[in-house]
Formats: structure tokens, C-alpha cells, sequence
């Protein structure tokens, strides 16, 4: 008994001594129940990293801390229902959420500057309660979330921007996000979603995938690849882009125009593939491409009339009755250098590789021998790989959960 009376109040003792301490740097606080974050309600700084046990559950509110030096993170805590810091405005290095299947609620009304945000497995979470919203964060990768905006996430500068496999995710609005330093991609959200990214200007990678709209009118230039996958718009346009790494449309099934006034210069591949509904292809100020055109399909008219320079080789291949006359002429003017094929009318398009041309054609493709000889001595060429890399870069991410 007086072991207990000596007890209890040597362990508020203990707890008052970390609380006052607020933790330090290269430590880590761990955090079981609302009881061991109330031991913290004093401080303003939490030093370190801050962890929530996945053994925690209900509704967990950290009051009084503005700023987190480290990370804050939760794995596991299938039971966490909510979560709750109204006055904390910074978090130095990674918000990391994973796996808390119960997740309904996540305020953090004072929040602007996250090191990185890392939001994975959050199926009940629908929004974000983030009144200030996040203008300033790294990297940021939300995946299988129940989110159904990103509205409290108002980025002007973003890192590696990765949303994917979020399933109710209609639209994502991006107002401020002028400059994005890594890969933009989206890939499974909900068929349906928009992406408006209206001030972007610059960026590296992006790639987007069952996506039914994007909107990117002030982008005028990125140092890596633009690509289109699966998605489902009619119209896509791009009319201030300049310049690109590799270019990519392959399978939009409804996509029947593509819009780039001022699109200079190609920096890699440049492939349309299996966009049935397009039929006319024009880039009328498309002055270089330093790997290969690789266009098939079902199109009846392509005009590149400004094209000076193709450095990889050339495969135009489509159903429809467009003519190669003018292409002929690049080749023989040595305006096209790589290895060069040219066939309209042809009931069986394909695309450099030798895969089929046609999104909707399922023909066990009886490949000319002659054309798929070429087509791999293309392929050494032009910056296939690079594609290849992407293309495998998003199935993974896609099929990442
Ligand atoms: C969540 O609560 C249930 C029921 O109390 C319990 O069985 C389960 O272990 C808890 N999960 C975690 C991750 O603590
Ligand atoms: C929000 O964070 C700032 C520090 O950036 C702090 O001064 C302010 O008190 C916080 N607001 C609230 C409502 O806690
Ligand atoms: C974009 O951000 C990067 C890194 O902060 C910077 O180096 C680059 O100059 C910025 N680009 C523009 C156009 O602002
Ligand atoms: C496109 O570029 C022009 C000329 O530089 C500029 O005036 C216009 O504001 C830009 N449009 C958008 C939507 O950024
Ligand atoms: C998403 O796009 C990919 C192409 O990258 C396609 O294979 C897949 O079928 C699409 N998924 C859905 C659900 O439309
Ligand atoms: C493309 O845009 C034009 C003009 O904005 C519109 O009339 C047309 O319906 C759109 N086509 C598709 C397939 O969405
Ligand atoms: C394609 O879209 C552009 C820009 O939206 C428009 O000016 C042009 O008329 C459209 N072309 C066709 C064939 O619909
Ligand atoms: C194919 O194109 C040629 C030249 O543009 C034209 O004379 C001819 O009528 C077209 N044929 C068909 C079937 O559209
Ligand atoms: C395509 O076929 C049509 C009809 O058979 C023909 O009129 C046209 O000249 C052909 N076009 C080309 C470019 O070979
Ligand atoms: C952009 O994508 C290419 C492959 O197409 C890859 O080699 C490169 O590292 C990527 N760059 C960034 C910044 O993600």
C-alpha cells in the first residue's frame, strides 16, 4: 500500500520531467492514448520524432504544440477513428499515416509546412480538415485513401506529387502549384476525376492514367516526360507548352484532339498509339524531336509542317487514308535520320515495337517479318527504354496495394 502511495506520484513526477523536456532531437516520443499526449499539452515544440502506436485507438487530439522539429507518424492503428492537432502549423520532416482502416476524421486547421506527406491504406478518410492547407511540403504520395478532393492541400511547390488508387477522388485542384521539382502522376483514382492544375508552369515528369480530364494551361515546360495512359478524355490540351522530354498518348479511347500551338521541341520519343477516335494530328510549330516519332492508329491526317530535325527513326502507321508524301520528302531531305516507315491505308497499324497500333482491334497480329525487323533496329535508336521505364514505373505504383 505505501509502495502505491509512493508510486503514483513518482510517475507524475516522471511524466512532468518528459513533458518538459518536450522531447529532443533524434528521439522519438511514442504516443499510446490521449492520456500520453495530454502529458505534452504544454509544450509548443515537440523536439524529434513523434509516433503513434498502432495499439491506439478513438479519437486522439494533440492540443497547445505548434511545430513537430521530426516526423509524425502512425502505422497500424486500425483503431485511431480521428485525429486532431488544431494549432500545429509545422511538421520538419515526414507525415506518414498508414493502414488506419477506421480513419474518419483529420483536422489539422493550423497546418502549412510539412517536410513530406506519405498517406497510404486511409479508406474512411473522405476529407481533409486543413483550413490553412499545406503550401509548402516535399514530397507528397497519397494511396488508397477514401479522399474525394485534395482541397487543404494547397501546394505552390511540390516535390514528387504521386496520387494513385484513391477510388473516390473526383477532382484535385491545385491553384497555387506553380513548380513541381519531381514526378506528377496519377494512376487508378476514380474514372471519373479532374485535374486542374492551372498556374503549373514548370515541372519534370508527369504522368497521368485513367484520368478523365487535365487541365494544363500554363505549362510551358518540362525537363522529363509527359504521358497520357488509359485515359478518358475527348480533348487535351497543352497551349503554352514548349518544350518536353518523351511524349506520350497511348490508349485514350475518346481522345479526338489533341491541342499544342507551340510545342517546339521534343526532348526523347514521341508516341501516339491506339487513340481510336483521333483522326487528325497537327503540331504545327513542332520543330525537333531527338528521338523517335512513333504515331499509329486510325488517323486520316498528320501535319508536322514546321519539323526540321528527327534524330531517331520514323514509324507512321494508320487505317486511315492519310498520305506519307510529306514525310517522304523529310526522309529524303534528311530531316528524319533513324530508320523510316511510312503506311496509311494498312488494315493492321503497329507501333514501332511491333504491338498493335489500334485500341480496339484484339488481332492476334500476324506481324510482317519485314517491319519488325525494322522496327527493333528503331528501337536502339530512339529512347524506348525511357518509356519502357515508365510504362513499368506506373504499373508498379498502380498495382502497388
Ligand atoms: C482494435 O480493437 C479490437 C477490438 O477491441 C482489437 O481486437 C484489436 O486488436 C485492435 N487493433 C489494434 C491494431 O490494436
Ligand atoms: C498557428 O500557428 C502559428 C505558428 O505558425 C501560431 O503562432 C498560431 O498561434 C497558431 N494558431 C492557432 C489557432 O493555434
Ligand atoms: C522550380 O523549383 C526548383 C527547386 O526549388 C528551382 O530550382 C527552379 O528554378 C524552379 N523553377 C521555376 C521556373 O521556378
Ligand atoms: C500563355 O503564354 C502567354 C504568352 O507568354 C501568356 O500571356 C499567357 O498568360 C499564358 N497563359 C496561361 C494560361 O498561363
Ligand atoms: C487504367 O489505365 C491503364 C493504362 O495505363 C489501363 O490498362 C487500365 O485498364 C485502366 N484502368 C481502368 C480501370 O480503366
Ligand atoms: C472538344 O472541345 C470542343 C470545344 O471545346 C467541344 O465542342 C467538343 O465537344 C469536345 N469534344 C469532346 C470529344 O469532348
Ligand atoms: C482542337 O482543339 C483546339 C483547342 O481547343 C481547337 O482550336 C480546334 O479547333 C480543335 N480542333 C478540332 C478538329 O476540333
Ligand atoms: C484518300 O485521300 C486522297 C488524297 O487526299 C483522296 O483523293 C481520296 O479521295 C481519299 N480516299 C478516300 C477513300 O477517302
Ligand atoms: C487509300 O485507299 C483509298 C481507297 O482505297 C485510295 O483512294 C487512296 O488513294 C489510298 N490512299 C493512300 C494514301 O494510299
Ligand atoms: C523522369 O522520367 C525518366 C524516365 O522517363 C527518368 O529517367 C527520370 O529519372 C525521371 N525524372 C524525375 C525527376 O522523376
Amino acid at each position: 500500500m505505501s509502495f502505491i502511495k509512493y508510486a503514483v506520484p513518482a510517475l507524475v513526477a516522471a511524466q512532468t520531467a518528459m513533458a518538459a523536456s518536450c522531447g529532443s532531437t533524434d528521439s522519438t516520443i511514442t504516443i499510446a492514448s490521449q492520456t500520453d499526449l495530454d502529458t505534452y499539452a504544454t509544450c509548443t515544440t515537440l523536439k524529434g520524432d513523434v509516433e503513434i502506436s498502432s495499439s491506439a485507438s478513438g479519437d486522439l487530439t494533440l492540443s497547445g504544440v505548434t511545430s513537430i522539429t521530426g516526423s509524425l507518424s502512425c502505422t497500424g492503428a486500425s483503431n485511431v477513428t480521428s485525429l486532431t492537432a488544431s494549432a500545429l502549423s509545422s511538421i520538419g520532416s515526414a507525415f506518414t499515416l498508414d493502414g488506419l482502416t477506421t480513419l474518419t476524421t483529420l483536422s489539422f486547421t493550423n497546418l502549412s509546412s510539412v517536410g513530406s506527406i506519405s498517406w497510404t491504406a486511409l479508406p474512411e478518410l473522405q476529407s481533409l480538415d486543413f483550413t490553412k492547407g499545406v503550401s509548402e511540403a516535399g514530397d507528397v504520395l497519397i494511396t488508397n485513401t477514401g479522399l474525394t478532393s485534395l482541397d487543404g492541400i494547397s501546394l505552390t511547390t511540390v516535390g514528387k506529387f504521386d496520387i494513385t488508387e484513391n477510388t473516390n477522388l473526383k477532382t484535385v485542384n491545385v491553384n497555387e502549384l506553380t513548380n513541381a521539382t519531381g514526378l506528377i502522376n496519377f494512376a487508378g483514382n476514380m474514372d471519373s476525376l479532374q485535374i486542374i492544375l492551372p498556374n503549373l508552369g514548370t515541372g519534370t515528369n508527369m504522368t497521368f492514367r485513367n484520368v478523365s480530364g487535365v487541365s494544363i494551361p500554363s505549362l510551358e515546360t518540362l525537363s522529363g516526360q509527359l504521358g497520357f495512359w488509359g485515359n478518358t478524355f475527348g480533348n487535351f490540351s497543352a497551349a503554352n507548352l514548349t518544350t518536353t522530354g518523351d511524349l506520350v498518348f497511348d490508349d485514350n479511347t475518346d481522345l479526338s484532339n489533341i491541342s499544342m500551338p507551340v510545342l517546339k521541341t521534343v526532348n526523347g520519343g514521341f508516341q501516339i498509339a491506339r487513340n481510336d477516335k483521333l483522326k487528325e494530328i497537327t503540331f504545327p510549330d513542332l520543330e525537333e524531336v531527338t528521338g523517335a516519332i512513333d504515331f499509329s492508329g486510325d488517323f486520316d491526317s498528320v501535319s508536322l509542317s514546321a519539323l526540321t530535325e528527327v534524330k531517331g527513326g520514323f514509324n507512321m502507321q494508320s487505317t486511315g487514308n492519310f498520305s506519307c508524301s510529306a514525310f517522304k520528302t523529310l526522309r529524303e531531305n534528311n530531316v528524319i535520320r533513324g530508320t523510316y516507315t511510312c503506311k496509311a491505308n494498312t488494315t493492321d497499324p503497329t507501333t514501332k515495337d511491333g504491338s498493335s497500333g489500334t485500341g480496339t482491334s484484339t488481332s492476334t497480329s500476324s506481324t510482317s517479318s519485314s517491319t519488325s525487323s525494322d522496327s527493333a533496329s528503331v528501337m536502339n535508336v530512339a529512347s524506348m527504354p525511357a518509356l519502357g521505364l515508365a510504362a513499368v514505373l506506373g504499373a508498379l505504383l498502380q498495382y502497388a496495394l
